[in-house]
């Protein structure tokens, strides 16, 4: 027997503090002119001292819980999908899992800005096979607290949040999920986080995300665009057949460029980066559920998330909104 997997509910958080470009102008040479032309970000929300990944993720867990109509302890599975966890041990998910008093296993996963998808597509197979009913798959993070605020092409990009998506069997039939996964590690030096694992180079600059922009920014483009195209091609769809493109959030131009060329009208096109930057692994369930609490997304819609970064990763996901 297999069952099918469905998205049941979605939720976020941002923390309340918002630091605009021309907060950041202060203090490197940059300007909000800069930033906004280049990436399409005007703000992004860093978290209070107080807050951590883990607090984050447990106010987007709660939010998507209402989302669903379910309680905490109707989840068997918890994953959050981030680059910077509070701990090396405990998990996050751990962390979550208590919070919101789900059973079943609970762990974190790091694939970077593709964190998200990969954690859906693991979760759908779980369900598949019939040995989890519903998961809590959340997208959490915080930069603020490993960015180096001197280095102005890194600093300007990243900000903090998370979102949070409840996956569930579906009680009717209907279409399957679609994932695809990638990696190509000979690109892992384009865009990197010390975390203490290796010796650092001397000539580093200090601090923790080293970047190579223009390459990154040309490998954004490209990925975004095959992914879609893969996916569509193997469920034998066209662009029109998707009512939502949910793309990784690391900047507006890698989005209006890939989306151009691959015929999506930009208002199915998801973006909210203007608002929050690149909040990496949670940029996409975030987008997500600020197009639901606006009541746009309706039962049987088509939602199909890309994400892409760090690793290099990609993932693309194809899913549907309560059926
Ligand atoms: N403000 C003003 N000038 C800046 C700047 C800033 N914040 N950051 C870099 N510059 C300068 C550079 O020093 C360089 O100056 P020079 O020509 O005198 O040497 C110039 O702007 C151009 O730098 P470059 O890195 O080529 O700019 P760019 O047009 O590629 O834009 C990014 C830089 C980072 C915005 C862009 O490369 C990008 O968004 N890349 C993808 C990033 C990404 O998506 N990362 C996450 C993937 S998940």
């Amino acid at each position: 027997m297999s069952y099918r997997s469905t998205l049941l509910g979605c939720g976020k958080y941002a923390p309340k503090r918002v630091m605009t470009n021309d907060e950041i102008a202060l203090a490197v040479d940059t300007s909000d002119e800069w930033i906004f032309t280049r990436t399409g970000i005007r703000r992004r929300h860093i978290a209070a001292p107080e807050e951590t990944t883990t607090s984050l993720a447990i106010e987007a867990a709660r939010d998507a819980l209402a989302s669903a109509s379910i309680n905490g302890g109707e989840i068997d599975l918890t994953i959050v999908a981030t680059s910077t966890p509070d701990y090396g041990f405990p998990a996050s998910a751990c962390l979550v899992q208590d919070a919101v008093g789900a059973h079943g296993g609970a762990f974190d996963l790091e694939a970077a800005c593709s964190g998200f998808v990969y954690a859906l597509a693991l979760a759908d197979s779980m369900i598949r096979i019939g040995s989890v009913r519903n998961a809590l798959i959340i997208g959490s993070e915080l930069y603020s607290r490993v960015l180096n605020w001197q280095d102005r092409s890194t600093c300007i990009l990243f900000g903090d949040g998370a979102g949070a998506v409840v996956l569930s069997r579906a009680a009717q039939p209907g279409p399957l999920p679609r994932f695809t996964l990638g990696s190509d590690g000979s690109g892992g030096p384009l865009l990197t986080m010390y975390n203490g694992g290796v010796p650092e180079p001397s000539n580093a600059t200090p601090g923790g995300v080293r970047m190579n922009g223009p390459e990154t920014f040309k490998f954004g483009v490209r990925i975004l665009v095959d992914v879609t195209e893969q996916v569509l091609r193997d469920e034998g769809l066209s662009t029109c057949d998707v009512d939502w493109l949910v793309p990784h959030q690391a900047n507006q131009r890698i989005i209006t460029a890939a989306t151009k060329r691959l015929g999506f009208a930009d208002e199915r096109v998801l973006s909210n980066i203007e608002e929050y930057g690149n909040t990496s692994a949670a940029s996409i369930p975030l987008a997500l559920a600020e197009c639901v609490e606006r009541g746009e997304v309706l039962p049987g819609h088509r939602v199909l998330t890309v994400g892409f970064g760090a690793g290099l990763t990609w993932a693309g996901g194809l899913l549907t909104w309560r059926t």
